[in-house]
């Protein structure tokens, strides 16, 4: 038998998530051999991670302990204000990274990577390593700062102990295979063969700046108030910004935060920590046959009863790879055990796209019989971002939202997201919500106040550039600004109408231009828009303007690229290639900035 682990080929007829499946199959089967003689039990392992929501960072913690219980001795460390210079005496590296803005680091990790790739930075031969990439298949740049990462160890030298693994929203599994192949290779204490990598590094993306024109780098001072300390924020005002002949509900708040010192910037997003519908708890108990006064033990949190645990920490309403296997395990339930084979992937998605716990405890009765189970098989409820869309200036002491609230029917039930419902059904005035900054360094208005913006803002992609407006407003910034809005009907659902008429009328808003998909029989959309005026969309740009994109990522965001870039290619004369060209070079140079979700 090879003393390295087999890996299927890249090219093997397989997807990546039936290739990622299969490989931790392979490692999981290796790993259950004895611990050679030779396994560096006690040697010290750095676990890094780059995080921003705090995904990538839980699961480092995780691989921390896991390590820890096999007798290694492991470092865990943010990449924040980490050196190169750290990770080059480290001899193991186990890199976790997320992906943000435009396929960038998280926030005060650019830093790191910057000196990383300074030319005359020394090899790492003695480094073994190997890099867990967070992402979300729905922006163009997947898991790009992971790869990126992982391209520059392998060109300085370092050896990969298991391939780089790229993860989707749903990590469990991708970890789970990722860990199994790092343990068994560290156990063996063998570099596996080199990963094949692009032969070129990309350019590095240029570090954002703040407003002030200070360079983005490790936060110097905590924010007094984050995830893990979030501020009970009371809501002030709450109001329906589609009228009622509209097939959406799209919501005003505004929330309180006097007397706080919380601070933010127009750009910036906060975090709201959710908690589940009651009474789909109490559904989700009653067919498990407990009655929530269970004790059940959760990591960060401690002790607490079942029907806390199910409230507020535990995501009940989303099914991952992995609940569905549990399920299939305990229940041995063969319709599951179909859906798991790795040529099955689509049917599953569609299967759990469709499901949250409540539909499994109804087709699959009397699988769980212990809380505990119940507890370990759940993963966490995650905090829900929006965009800030109002400025710290014009709206001193409060921080206003706008929000969609997301309900659906699916498999013949009801449906409503867990945060946007939370904010729409069971959140009243005075009533106080968990919430925290999510600052954006990379979604600013120009320093210049008489630079001209052009912001591009769908649906509640109008949110930040309400906040821009009311910002340079404030500031008496004196730059034009335009704004691309669209959404479903004029009638029903202009948001924020009369303000922004009346910002129109007054001359701060230079030009805003609709695009109301419904109200005739073909849609029409922002970048229909954006097109219909592509001679002054490119005067404004030759005119220095900035521009900025906010709303949908799945599919609005990469229409949106593709008209600005089709105006560079039509009205500068250009090929497609200069004309992308010249959009990165607007992105290298601050002007193109995307917030999309
Ligand atoms: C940086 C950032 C800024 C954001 N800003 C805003 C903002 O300004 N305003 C805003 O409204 N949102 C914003 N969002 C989105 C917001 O964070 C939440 O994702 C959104 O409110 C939904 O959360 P939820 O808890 O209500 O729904 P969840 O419980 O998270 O449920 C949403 C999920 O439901 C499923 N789903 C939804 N519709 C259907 C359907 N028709 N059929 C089947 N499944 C469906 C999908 O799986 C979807 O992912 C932002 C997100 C980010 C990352
Ligand atoms: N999962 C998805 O596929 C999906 C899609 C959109 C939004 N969302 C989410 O739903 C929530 C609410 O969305 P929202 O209220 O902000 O509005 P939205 O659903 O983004 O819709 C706003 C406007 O954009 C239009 N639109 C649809 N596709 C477009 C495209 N390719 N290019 C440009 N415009 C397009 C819509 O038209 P029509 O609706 O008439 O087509 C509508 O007029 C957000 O959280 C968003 O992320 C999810
Ligand atoms: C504003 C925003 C931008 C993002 N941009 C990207 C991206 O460009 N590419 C990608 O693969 N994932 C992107 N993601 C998805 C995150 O990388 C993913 O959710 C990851 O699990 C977050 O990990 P963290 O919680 O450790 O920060 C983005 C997420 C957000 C909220």
């Amino acid at each position: 038998m090879s003393k390295n682990i087999p890996f299927i080929p890249d090219n093997a007829p397989f997807s990546p998530e039936q290739r990622a499946w299969l490989n931790g199959l392979v490692a999981s089967l290796f790993s259950s051999a004895p611990v050679p003689a030779s396994s560096p039990v006690g040697q010290r392992i750095a676990v890094l991670y780059a995080s921003q929501s705090g995904t990538a960072e839980g699961l480092a913690r995780k691989l921390a302990k896991e390590l820890k219980a096999q007798g290694y001795a492991p470092a865990v460390s943010t990449l924040v204000g980490y050196t190169p210079a750290a990770l080059a005496a480290e001899t193991h590296a186990l890199i976790l990274a997320s992906t943000y803005g435009d396929g960038d680091a998280p926030d005060g990790v650019q830093p790191f990577y910057e000196q990383l790739c300074l030319e005359h930075f020394p090899r790492m031969e003695k480094l073994r390593y190997s890099v867990f990439a967070l992402g979300d298949k729905n922006y163009e740049h997947f898991c790009k700062f992971g790869a990126d990462l992982d391209t520059k160890l392998a060109s300085l030298g370092a050896n990969p102990i298991a391939r780089r693994v790229d993860s989707d929203v749903d990590v469990d599994q991708p970890f789970s295979n990722w860990k199994a192949a790092v343990l068994a290779q560290l156990n063996r204490n063998e570099p596996v063969a080199r990963t094949e990598h692009h032969a070129s590094v990309p350019a590095l993306a240029k570090t954002a700046e703040t407003r002030s024109g200070e360079v983005a780098g490790p936060q110097k001072t905590q924010p007094k108030f984050s995830r893990e300390n979030p501020l009970l924020a009371r809501l002030v005002d709450k109001r329906r910004l589609t009228q009622s002949a509209s097939t959406k509900v799209t919501l005003h708040l505004a929330f309180s935060t006097e007397d706080s010192h919380l601070t933010y910037e127009a750009g910036d997003a906060f975090g709201v920590l959710p908690n589940n519908d009651p009474n789909l708890v109490a559904e989700i108990l009653q067919r498990l046959g407990f009655n929530g006064n269970e004790q059940v033990a959760l990591g960060n949190v401690g002790a607490t009863t079942l029907h806390n645990a199910l409230l507020h920490n535990l995501q009940i309403t989303r099914l991952s790879r992995k609940i569905v296997q549990e399920f299939a395990k305990r229940g041995n339930c063969a319709p599951l055990h179909a859906m798991l084979a790795p040529d099955r992937q689509a049917a599953l998605e569609q299967y759990s796209s469709e499901r949250g716990l409540v539909d499994l405890l109804v087709e699959f009765p009397g699988v769980v019989e212990e809380p505990a189970d119940l507890v370990a098989m759940l993963p966490r409820l995650t905090p829900r971002l929006y965009s800030i869309s109002s400025s710290p200036l014009a709206h001193s002491g409060q921080i206003h939202a706008t929000v969609a609230v997301v309900r659906y029917v699916a498999n013949q039930r009801e449906r409503g997201g867990v945060c946007s419902t939370l904010l729409a059904d069971r959140t009243f005035l005075s009533d106080r919500l968990p919430i925290y900054i999510q600052p954006n360094k990379k979604f600013r208005l120009p320093a210049d106040p008489n630079a001209p913006i052009i912001m591009i803002g769908p649906g509640t992609g109008i949110a930040p550039f309400r906040g821009f407006l009311h910002e340079r407003r404030a500031l008496g910034h004196a730059g034009r600004n335009w704004l691309f809005f669209g959404e479903r009907s004029s009638s029903s659902d202009f948001l924020y109408r009369e303000e922004l008429e009346s910002m129109l009328a007054d001359g701060h808003l230079t030009r805003l231009d609709t695009a109301f998909s419904r109200d005739q029989p073909d849609k029409v959309y922002v970048q229909d828009r954006i097109l219909e005026q592509s001679r002054l969309f490119w005067q404004w740009l030759q005119e220095n303007a900035s521009v900025y994109v906010c709303g949908d990522a799945s599919r609005m965001a990469k229409d949106v690229h593709a008209a600005v870039r089709k105006v560079v290619e039509q009205e500068g004369g250009m090929s497609p290639e200069k004309a992308e060209e010249y959009v990165s070079q607007l992105k290298d140079q601050h002007r193109y900035h995307r917030d999309v979700y």
